[in-house]
Formats: C-alpha cells, structure tokens, sequence
C-alpha cells in the first residue's frame, strides 16, 4: 500500500440532509444538498478506496465505484452507519443529521384546530461521536456546520466528539448549502490547515489528501 494514500481502505460516508417525520406527510429538514459528502465519496472512490455513501434524500446522481445506502432519519442513518462500520477504516461526516426529532410521530396526518400548538422534539443519538467512542480503530473526519465563530466551534467540536479531524465551514443563505463551492477550516491533533474558497469537489480533493496523510501517520508504527 502507498503511504498517503486511501487504496484498498474502505471508508463509510454520510451525506445529506435527515427528514424527521411528524406524521405521514410532514417532517423536519435542513437546507443541506449532500454535494458535499457526494464528492468526497467520489474524492475517496477515486483514490481507490472502497467507498460507502450513506445518504439521505438529494438529488443528486452516485458517483462512479461507490456503493450507496439510502436512508431517511437520523435514526435509519444511525442503523445503516453502524451496520457498515465493523469493516471501515475510515468514517466521514458530512451529512446534516438532524439534533432533534419529534417525540411522537402520528399514524394519521396531523388535523389543524384554531389555536396555536406546540412541538414536542426528543434528542437524536450523535452517530459520528458514537462511532468515535465505540469503534477507535476507525479514523474519523467530522463536519462543523456554524454561522458564527466557526473555527473556536470547529476546534471545540472535535474535542467534544472525539473526533481525529473535522472541516469547520460557515453555511447559511450565502454559504455551503447546496451550492458548487465551500471554504473549510480543518483542525486535527496538532494541526490546522485553511482550504480556500473552491468548488466541493476540488476541496474534496484536497481534504482527503489532508486525511490520508494523517490516517496514515496515525497507522505508522
Ligand atoms: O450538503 P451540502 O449542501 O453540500 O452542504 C454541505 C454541509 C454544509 C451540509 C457540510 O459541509 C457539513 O457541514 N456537514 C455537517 C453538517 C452538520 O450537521 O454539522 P453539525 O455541526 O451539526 O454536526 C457536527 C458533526 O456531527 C457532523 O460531522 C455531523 O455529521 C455529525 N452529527 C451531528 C448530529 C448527529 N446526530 N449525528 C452526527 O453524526
């Protein structure tokens, strides 16, 4: 195997937004389009790694050489990241997981009264801080997703949930979501490193070579 490189590994990706259904016809999302995970999965596949692509609803077409798993809730990409991560050597985060769902879901659609109502929402379980604790064995890359002071949140973010490395990037109505390009700030033990603004995939480029480089000093000796 070549230092540096991703050959031969297999590597589990998620992408994508999660839908929390609140009854058969309504649920909670965000804005996230799943280029971001897509093209690192097509980053990794290029690299020759085996790759699977653990995503939530998009639009979007599979990259070559990539297996893909589709999933809905948090609670599905929690079961499908868990099946998948006995034989992987590499995790990567990319997709928005929903924090919260709501705490019941209603069999039959949700009738409207006059009066105002309330949301009861219930935690989801963190799937890449559990795959951090549960499998050390696996290197793993997490996302920071933040509209302020995005590179003290990235930091703290990847010591919280134990992460090797996490890309810290800015998203609301102007940035990250669904668009071609991201800027990201990557943080790991020891280091941090800028990626100027550029399409997803030329970052996807160069994020993974970042993570290969450490992934293979972090297995050296
Ligand atoms: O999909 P695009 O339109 O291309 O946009 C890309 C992106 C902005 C969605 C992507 O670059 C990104 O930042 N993804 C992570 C979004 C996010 O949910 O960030 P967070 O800061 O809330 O979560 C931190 C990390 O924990 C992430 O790796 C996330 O995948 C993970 N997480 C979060 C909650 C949860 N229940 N389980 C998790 O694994």
């Amino acid at each position: 195997r070549d230092s540096g490189t991703l050959a031969g590994r297999h590597v589990v990706v998620t992408a994508g937004p999660t839908r929390e259904a609140l009854d058969p016809v309504r649920f909670i999302t965000n804005h996230s389009s799943g280029r971001m995970g897509y093209a690192l999965a097509a980053a990794c596949a290029a690299q020759g790694a085996q790759v699977t692509l653990i995503s939530g609803p998009t639009a979007l077409d599979l990259p070559a050489d990539v297996d893909r798993v589709d999933v809905q809730s948090a609670a599905d990409m929690h079961a499908a990241v868990m099946a998948a991560i006995d034989t992987a050597d590499v995790f990567i985060g990319a997709a928005a997981v929903a924090d919260y769902r709501p705490a019941t879901t209603a069999a039959d659609k949700i009738k409207k009264s006059e009066g105002d109502t309330q949301l009861a929402l219930t935690r989801t379980r963190d799937i890449i801080a559990d795959v951090a604790r549960d499998h050390p064995q696996v290197f793993t890359l997490g996302f920071a997703a933040e509209t302020t002071d995005m590179e003290n949140a990235a930091r703290a973010k990847r010591e919280r949930k134990g992460l090797a490395m996490i890309a810290g990037n800015v998203v609301g109505p102007e940035h990250a979501f669904g668009r071609d390009d991201n800027a990201l700030f990557v943080v790991w033990d020891g280091g941090e490193r800028e990626l100027t603004q550029a399409s997803k995939r030329e970052l996807a480029d160069q994020l993974v070579a970042l993570m290969a480089d450490r992934f293979s000093q972090t297995r050296a000796g």
